[in-house]
């Protein structure tokens, strides 16, 4: 029984493949979506349930927010074998031409955060499985949703390396003035927390590991978030990365 997720290879029935909110509220959305769910487990910020397709167990488990939780998660998911992530997640765009309700499929994350120095030295990149991403592509184009791939800038906080000035304090330091300009110069997409550890993780281990997020604010144009728009972005994103899912799963070896 593993520590933090409270699960083991029984409960999780052998799954290769996890899905991974950041949200634990997000986790009964997405399992939804699958047939026959159930819940398993609830501890911290790990809430967990498996689902089936075509009869083979899909896990779904909430990583909480950011590097550190996200990688106890990881950790503990390969540890029972798993060996297939698909992030699904929400997301603040950087380029101008994303927009709240678009999506965007990472293909590699900027290493901000600070978990995955614990893994592999800052010059190792932090790319998503080319496998799986291509499968979240398949899924995005079979639902015609507007849909970006490229470069993500992964952060360690929310307000301040996102370069916010509505958080409690408004002071930010010199090295995140302009910063999303500079990252929108350097063509990256959008701002998120966990994929760079996540990818880092999963390259360096010998796993794979693909990220969608739906976007939920245009950086360009300030920093609210799209509230009317929120369910129905990361409903869209849930079921792309449940096709995705779905599709990869079916090709394990049975
Ligand atoms: N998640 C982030 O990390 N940033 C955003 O702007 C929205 C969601």
């Amino acid at each position: 029984m593993k520590y933090h997720i409270n699960l083991d290879k029984g409960k999780i029935e052998n799954s290769r493949l996890a899905i991974l909110p950041g949200d634990p509220g997000r986790v009964p959305l997405i399992m939804e979506l699958l047939d026959a769910p159930n819940k398993l487990a609830s501890n911290r910020e790990y809430v967990s349930g498996l689902g089936y397709s075509k009869g083979a167990p899909i896990l779904v488990i909430s990583t909480g927010i950011g590097g550190p939780s996200t990688s106890i998660c990881v950790d503990e998911l390969a540890q029972l074998g798993v060996d297939h992530f698909i992030r699904v997640g929400t997301t603040g765009a950087i380029n101008k031409n994303v927009l709240a309700g678009d999506l965007i499929i990472t293909t590699g994350s900027v290493r901000l955060d600070g978990a995955s120095r614990d893994f592999a030295p800052i010059e190792y990149p932090a790319v998503a499985d080319f496998f799986v991403t291509k499968a979240l592509e398949k899924a995005a184009l079979q639902l015609d949703v507007r849909h970006h791939i490229g470069i993500t800038v992964s952060t360690d906080t929310f307000y301040q390396a996102q370069e916010r000035h509505n958080g409690f304090s408004s002071f930010l330091l010199p090295k995140h003035h302009n910063s999303t300009e500079r990252w929108r110069k350097l063509n990256a997409l959008n701002y998120e927390m966990e994929s760079s550890v996540l990818f880092t993780m999963c390259a360096s281990f010998g796993l794979k590991a693909g990220c969608v997020s739906g976007v939920i604010t245009e950086r360009g144009n300030g920093e609210n978030i799209d509230l009317p728009g929120l369910v129905s972005t990361q409903k869209m994103a849930a079921e792309v990365a449940v096709i995705a899912a779905k599709a990869i799963e079916s090709n394990f070896e049975k």
